[in-house]
């Protein structure tokens, strides 16, 4: 795999535009500022966020905020062809074709107003994905300069297995976090870490504060004891289970508040002792491993 290039803790952009915080064009630009300046360095985009309207937000927003391209890394994910008011399609669907993908990405180097992505993401697996169609496609892109690097999103084992006869993706972005943890025990994470492909974990706080479940309230009463021990908040140790995974992998984080992006690098110290791990874990599992 190349040198790593992605800051450890990503910042998602799909909560900033339309899509949630409705951010205005100068509340990103402080946004991205913010998070640089923090040294979270790498944004995580999809062509069809807002809408398809956030990346051309964001892209607004970067050109003003006076920051060099070579300080960000610029991530997106394109395939999700999906009906609203900026396409007229008759349903939701997949679209891996030469002609999609060259289209796609064009149009998100123009949103964002940039040259290159960091890396290129096929959003989700299509069950008429061509893999021969597909290596051809980045290839020309990787050689074209638009992308630097490839990976797949949501993609199983079988899937990227099926992809690497013909191209190595270098990243799967995957939903992974306490409360959504089979992919450390499916083998998902494992068969990425055994290609020497990166993880991101993408919605990294899982449902803990979206749904009010017996689940969500067993993680509550385990973390009042951590809260203490660690001093630390419980987003923190949400995020400090998932950073100890030795697959080293990066959180793709979706809140848009400054203080919570701020506190969200302090879990990077946060070294939860072994039995801790496992008690969130028996926390989120409803018992002990066995
Ligand atoms: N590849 C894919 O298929 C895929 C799919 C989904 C998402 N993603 C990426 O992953 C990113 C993150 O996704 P996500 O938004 O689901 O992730 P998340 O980081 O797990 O955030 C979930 C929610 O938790 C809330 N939250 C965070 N800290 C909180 C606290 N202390 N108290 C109460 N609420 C709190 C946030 O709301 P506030 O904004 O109010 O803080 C946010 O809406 C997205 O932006 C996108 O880039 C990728």
């Amino acid at each position: 795999m190349q040198m790593n290039p992605f800051s450890r803790i990503i910042s998602g952009v799909m909560n900033w535009g339309s899509w949630g915080a409705r951010l205005s064009i100068q509340q990103m630009e402080r946004q991205i500022d913010f998070c640089v300046a923090l040294g979270i360095t790498s944004f995580d985009h999809a062509d069809l966020y807002g809408g398809y309207t956030t990346e051309a937000e964001f892209g607004r927003a970067f050109r003003t905020a006076g920051i060099n391209r070579d300080q960000v890394q610029l991530i997106s994910k394109c395939g999700i062809q999906m009906p609203c008011e900026a396409r007229a399609l008759p349903l939701k669907y997949y679209d891996y074709s030469a002609k999609h993908l060259q289209y796609s990405i064009e149009n998100s180097l123009k949103a964002l107003k940039t040259d290159y992505l960091d890396l290129l993401l096929l959003h989700r697996p299509s069950p008429l994905l061509e893999p021969e169609s597909i290596a051809e496609s980045v290839q020309k892109l990787l050689k074209q300069g638009k992308i630097k690097s490839f990976g797949v999103s949501n993609f199983t084992p079988s899937q990227i297995a099926w992809l690497q006869n013909e191209i190595k993706p270098a990243w799967n972005q995957i939903e992974c976090s306490l409360t959504h943890e089979a992919p450390f025990f499916d083998g998902s994470v494992d068969y990425l870490s055994a290609h020497k492909m990166g993880v991101m974990a993408w919605s990294p706080l899982g449902s803990y504060y979206k749904l009010q479940d017996s689940k969500t309230k067993r993680i509550t009463d385990c973390m009042r004891a951590l809260k203490a021990k660690y001093n630390c908040a419980e987003d923190q140790l949400l995020l400090a289970w998932l950073l100890k995974h030795p697959s080293k992998l990066h959180p793709v984080l979706g809140t848009t508040k400054p203080e919570r992006i701020k506190k969200s690098l302090e879990a990077l110290e946060i070294n939860l002792e072994l039995t801790d791990w496992f008690l969130l874990l028996k926390a989120s599992q409803g018992e002990e491993v066995p």
